[in-house]
């Protein structure tokens, strides 16, 4: 059975700790008194959501400031977590923009800006907390992916590109080191209704945070591989990755 208190993570590190899902996540946590290290580039945000997290009965809490754009800063920023929070058991990478697709297919730069935030930094903060943790033998790393990353389609396949070689990425780095004891779970949510999906009109597939939420800590609790939130998006997205090429390319999707 599943019981929360002793099966979810005590010491949390959260990269891109002011998005709605990873505060949502947070959250849960803090009500089963997890301690956390929270990084992001908004002071105010993170200064708020530590305070939330006190509220609701987390540990101690601390924040880091900076733009997770820039890799080189990564390792640093990294090991000040781990003495912040004395070692980390669970890390989530939440951080990642939808980006303007029309713009990005005009323009290279835009394209490689959204590579980076979404595909390159998650990698270059993956490999860190990969090796940490496998020199730890236990620890559980969850990235947040997205259904987007299983098919390119015309409407977003910049955005779908950043997630799908995350999903790449995130398989051959769990075939490395699940055999020494590090979880590696790749989240793939459909449409959620945050601050990224603001803009879009809400249809009945939209889901909440909290749905969210309580999907990637059944996860970790229950050392999962790869999680489609809500799980209805897994038969949905094998059937769209099940629709031939050939007719694929005249849909507009
Ligand atoms: N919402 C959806 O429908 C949906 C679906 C599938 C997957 N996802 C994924 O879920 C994750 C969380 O997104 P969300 O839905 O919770 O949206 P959100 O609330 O808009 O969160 C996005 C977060 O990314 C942070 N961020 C962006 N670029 C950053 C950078 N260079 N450095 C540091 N932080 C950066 C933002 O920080 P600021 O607060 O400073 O702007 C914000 O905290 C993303 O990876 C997204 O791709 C979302």
């Amino acid at each position: 059975m599943y019981k929360p208190s002793t099966l979810l993570p005590k010491k949390v590190l959260i990269l891109g700790a002011s998005s709605a899902i990873a505060v949502a996540t947070a959250r849960k946590l803090a009500a089963t008194g997890a301690s956390f290290h929270l990084v992001g580039r908004s002071e105010a945000k993170l200064l708020a959501i530590a305070c939330d997290l006190e509220t609701r009965g987390a540990g101690a809490v601390s924040i880091h400031i900076m733009n997770l754009d820039y890799t080189p800063a990564h390792g640093e920023m990294l090991e000040i977590a781990v003495k912040r929070l004395g070692h980390i058991d669970f890390a989530l990478i939440a951080h990642g923009v939808l980006g303007d697709q029309q713009k990005a297919q005009a323009d290279y730069d835009r394209a490689e800006r959204i590579l980076l935030t979404n595909f390159l930094s998650p990698v270059s903060l993956s490999t860190w907390l990969a090796n940490y943790f496998e020199g730890r033998e236990a620890g559980s790393l969850g990235v947040i992916s997205s259904v987007a990353g299983d098919r390119g389609r015309k409407s977003n396949y910049i955005y779908g590109t950043s997630k799908g070689a995350l999903n790449i990425f995130l398989d051959g780095l769990r075939n490395r080191v699940d055999r020494r004891g590090v979880q590696v779970l790749t989240i793939r949510p459909g449409f959620v209704a945050t601050p990224m999906t603001a803009h879009l009109k809400q249809g009945p597939l939209f889901a909440h945070p909290n749905q969210i939420a309580d999907g990637i800590l059944h996860a970790v609790a229950f050392r999962k591989d790869i999680v489609y939130l809500p799980p209805i998006w897994r038969p949905i997205m094998f059937l769209i990755r099940s629709i031939p090429e050939s007719i694929f390319k005249r849909m507009n999707m």
